[in-house]
């Protein structure tokens, strides 16, 4: 079988083709276009020119993809899309061409929810990861934890209560100056600087709750004292990044670590285009290798947005002889809360 996948969920246009063969998956091709350039002069996203991006180049994209695999299109056997959640009009721009082109080539079509996606994309690289896992969902959108007991059944334990990681890493690189996405570049400067050098509180919530604003704020205090700029002090600007992302990252690893304990899982995953910040790797597979639970993370290309992760999870629902029907709709927001089997599948 021959899957399709579609990816448009913000602000990257993202298509893949990911073969299935004698219970292995293989991908054939992997295709993503950022659109940084276009909203870093707004310091964020501008969902109306991100829609119109995609519109532009997911056509020409779909072909590429196709051509460097090798493959004419009479040869997909399935598509599956990202339909929720994320920006509307994005979204709508995958799903309505991913049904089209369903339609007219007689296939099957299957959407699948953005996180879905995100806590298989281990999977494409270590197709042994064993169930049930602890898997940690951390993004510009999200910041959840999730008890997988098989493919297709995640039990949420817990989440943000106001910012996800990624938009606080975001939020604060834009009070330092630093330019949108903010992760990689607070993740580059924090290497030079001290993170004990400023004493950020580390926010104490029951449970698996999660929260990043009051780090925020605590953030643009220090900055205030500095005539409220972006500080020039080079090296305070480091010390501030390396101590705010230590921060971020203890909380995350308390609370993942407490699930793994508490739910007596052998592995843990990280996924989400924050998943690519070295020194949460590093402090998270530590932790793992002193608890002796296996710890498992996909390589930045599959952390951040992607189209493989999206035509693996639909491939699963495809390979199962799951579709969704012509009139499923794109949702800005969507949980998955406790869900049991894709969301693609029983809407
Ligand atoms: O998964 P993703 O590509 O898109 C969403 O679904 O949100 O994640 C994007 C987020 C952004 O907030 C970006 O700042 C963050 O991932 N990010 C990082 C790093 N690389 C990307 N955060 C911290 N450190 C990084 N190295
Ligand atoms: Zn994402």
């Amino acid at each position: 079988m021959i899957v399709l996948g579609i990816e448009t969920s913000c602000d990257e246009t993202a298509v893949a083709l990911l073969r299935h063969d004698k219970r292995r998956w293989t991908l054939l091709s992997n295709k993503i276009a950022s659109q940084e350039e276009i909203h870093t002069p707004y310091g964020g996203i501008v969902p109306e020119l991100a829609s119109r991006r995609h519109i532009e180049i997911l056509r020409p994209m779909v072909e590429k993809t196709l051509e460097e695999a090798n493959t004419p299109l009479n040869k997909i056997d399935g598509i599956s899309v990202t339909h929720a959640p994320g920006l509307v009009g994005s979204l709508l721009v995958g799903l309505s061409f991913a049904k089209s082109l369903a339609l007219g080539l007689q296939i099957p079509f299957i959407g699948v929810s953005h996180l879905e996606g995100h806590l298989n994309a281990p999977f494409l690289e270590h197709p042994g990861i064993p169930y049930p896992h602890i898997a940690l969902v951390v993004s510009g959108g999200h910041t959840a934890l999730y008890w997988v007991k098989q493919f297709g059944t995640y039990q949420f334990l817990g989440g943000t209560r106001d910012d996800a990681a990624g938009e606080a890493f975001d939020k604060t690189a834009k009070l330092l100056g630093l330019g949108y996405p903010g992760g990689p570049a607070i993740d580059r400067l924090a290497k030079e600087g001290n993170p004990r050098a400023i004493k950020f509180p580390r926010p104490k919530l029951p449970d698996y709750d999660f929260s990043f604003s009051g780090l925020k704020t605590a953030v643009r205090k220090v900055i205030e004292g500095k005539n409220g700029q972006p500080t020039q002090d080079h090296q305070l600007l480091m010390d501030l990044c390396a101590s705010f992302q230590e921060a971020v990252i203890d909380h995350l690893t308390q609370k993942t670590m407490l699930a793994a304990k508490k739910k007596q899982v052998k592995a843990v995953l990280l996924t989400g285009g924050v998943a690519c910040n070295s020194r949460l790797k590093e402090k998270l597979s530590e932790s793992c290798r002193r608890a002796t639970l296996k710890f498992f993370h996909p390589s930045p290309l599959f952390c951040t947005d992607n189209a493989a992760m999206i035509a693996y999870t639909g491939g699963h629902y495809l390979l199962q002889g799951k579709s969704s029907p012509m009139n499923l709709n794109a949702l800005a927001s969507l949980d998955l809360k406790n869900v049991k089997g894709a969301y693609g599948s029983c809407c």
